[in-house]
């Protein structure tokens, strides 16, 4: 029943991914979209793992953070992506990747929707409330960016009063809320794309992300930079339903791919130093 299930809920998944992917524009010169349909979650799969004995399992990300998930023509890609797979081959699972709002992954692996989330996600104690994390596998820092020349943000001291775009449900949207006591207006957009849009377009005075996007942002638009000063130091973890035997499962094949030097194959792979 799970397994008729789970599939129709890929049918349902790929072709709304397709009808999103197809709405965001500009990335692909296809409008064919019987193509992208059969494409979207499966060659990811495909790519990443594979068939595993122990049936599927389905990750939950937000595909516009890169280079940890991200669209590489009509595929998912990435960092996180990598070590999902890797995981997933040494347990025997196979692995489905499912793209939605980063606000929606931990409701959807609450739900059991998703059977784990993997998004560039940090660690913090409100989310443990909701969900379990594995260990973390790497680690990350909160940036802030600004336009080229416009001296209103200079340090994290600066963001108090100013208009500052964050990813909505981010980590970085919790730390610049903190500020709205001190007259910070904050701006939530569904994609960090979209809030660094809003930067170039002079919307806000600032952006606050995680670095690696950041770095990747900042490199395809220009007249952007990223302050010296760092915001916030994190630890990236993947979440699962609380109280799941998945979560153990998880914690032995990380700790194998860190003792072999897979997950730092994988890092250096796409973070050049
Ligand atoms: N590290 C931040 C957090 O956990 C941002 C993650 C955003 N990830 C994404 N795939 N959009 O809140």
């Amino acid at each position: 029943m799970r397994k008729i299930f789970s599939a129709l809920l890929a049918g349902v998944m790929a072709f709304s991914m397709t009808a999103a992917f197809a709405g965001c524009g500009g990335s692909s010169s296809s409008t064919d979209s019987s193509k992208s349909e059969s494409n979207t979650s499966k060659s990811t799969s495909d790519e990443t793992s594979s068939k595993g004995s122990k049936g599927t399992l389905h990750m939950a990300t937000n595909a516009f953070f890169e280079p940890y998930e991200y669209y590489e023509n009509d595929k998912i890609v990435g960092i996180d992506v990598e070590i999902a797979g890797a995981i997933c081959d040494k347990l025997g699972y196979t692995l489905e990747v499912d793209d939605m709002d980063f606000d929606s992954i931990i409701t959807a692996v609450q739900s059991g929707k998703a059977d784990f989330g993997m998004a560039g996600m940090t660690i913090t104690e409100e989310r443990k409330q909701a969900i379990d994390f594995t260990d973390t596998y790497t680690n990350a820092v909160q940036v802030i960016i600004v336009k080229d020349g416009d001296d209103k943000v200079k340090t994290k001291e600066d963001l108090k009063g100013a208009a500052v775009g964050v990813q909505m449900g981010t980590t970085g949207d919790i730390y610049v809320s903190d500020l709205e006591a001190d007259g910070t207006t904050v701006e939530r957009y569904n994609k960090g794309a979209d809030a660094v849009l809003a930067l170039s377009q002079g919307k806000v005075d600032a952006v606050v992300i995680d670095n690696e996007p950041a770095k990747a942002f900042v490199a395809q638009n220009e007249g952007l930079k990223i302050l010296d000063e760092p915001f916030e130091n994190e630890d990236y973890a993947i979440c699962i339903a609380k109280d799941s035997s998945l979560t153990e499962e998880f914690n032995g094949a990380l700790k194998a791919l860190k003792d072999d030097g897979k997950i730092d194959e994988i890092i250096k792979k796409y973070i050049k130093a």
